[in-house]
């Protein structure tokens, strides 16, 4: 399974790099819609095509939950990897529909797309719900993928975006069904405090990118916050060192993960 890190800037980009160097893994850095926004989509692009150049570990570019095709067809000019279409918020007609435009053009490139029709349990960056959405069938999300040629499928597994309450109830047996019945890569959202045995149980049904992102929005912050309470104690103020601290924390993180 390839590790899909979240990233929020530069900072966060070059450590998880970093870390995938570190473990000599292939990465899949993906950004937020949200991030994606504020940085730019050209910026970003170039951040990530000049980090990608700097190092000896294949790195890909994917958009993550994205539920507006406008901005899907943005990073497909851009040819960035791929892009999460997310289309769970809409029936299975819509979402089948606008799921097979966003492919066309996104293959037309050779830029590949992730389908997702069920809902994900959790908000991340202001995407998705709290509350579970639509549910369908392994049938259902087979002739999905299979309809709109969309090349890697994200289905409801039992785990959620966020930090886990209790333990979550997992279904690797349907990540193994939806292997055999899509030939296609399955996508585990929610990765952030999975233990290693839960995400071996994945892996061993065939999981093949694995999403983390609060792990590495919780190690930056914390590092930043650390820093900063200490800048208030000694009154030194030196926005480099602090970018260091965040630096090691996240690269530890996305390290551990991996
Ligand atoms: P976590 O934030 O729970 O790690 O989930 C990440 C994710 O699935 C991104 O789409």
């Amino acid at each position: 399974a390839i590790p899909a890190v979240n990233i929020f800037d530069d900072l966060s980009l070059r450590a998880a790099i970093k870390a995938a160097e570190r473990e000599s893994s292939p990465i899949i850095i993906q950004a937020s819609v949200k991030t994606a926004r504020s940085i730019g989509v050209r910026m970003l692009t170039c951040m990530v095509q000049e980090a990608a150049s700097r190092t000896t570990v294949p790195v890909a570019l994917h958009l993550d939950h994205c539920p507006d095709q406008q901005m899907a067809h943005e990073v497909i000019a851009a040819r960035w990897s791929s892009v999460l279409f997310d289309a769970s918020d809409r029936d299975l007609a819509t979402a089948l529909k606008e799921t097979r435009e966003v492919v066309n053009s996104a293959h037309a490139v050779g830029v590949e797309v992730e389908a997702e029709i069920e809902s994900i349990v959790g908000v991340e960056d202001g995407v998705g719900s709290d509350v579970a959405g639509h549910a369908y069938t392994t049938r259902q999300l087979a002739d999905f993928v299979e309809q709109t040629n969309a090349g890697l499928l994200a289905p409801h597994v039992g785990t959620a975006h966020g930090v886990y309450k209790g333990r979550p109830n997992l279904l690797p047996e349907r990540v193994a069904e939806l292997v055999t019945m899509t030939n296609r890569p399955i996508v585990l959202h929610g990765g952030t405090g999975l233990t290693a045995a839960e995400f071996r149980s994945f892996i061993v049904a065939g999981v093949s990118k694995i999403n983390i992102s609060t792990a590495v929005k919780e190690a930056y912050m914390r590092a930043a916050a650390n820093h900063l309470s200490h800048a208030e104690k000694t009154q030194h103020w030196d926005p480099p060192s602090m970018f260091r601290d965040v630096s090691v924390a996240v690269e530890a993180a996305v390290a551990e993960y991996i």
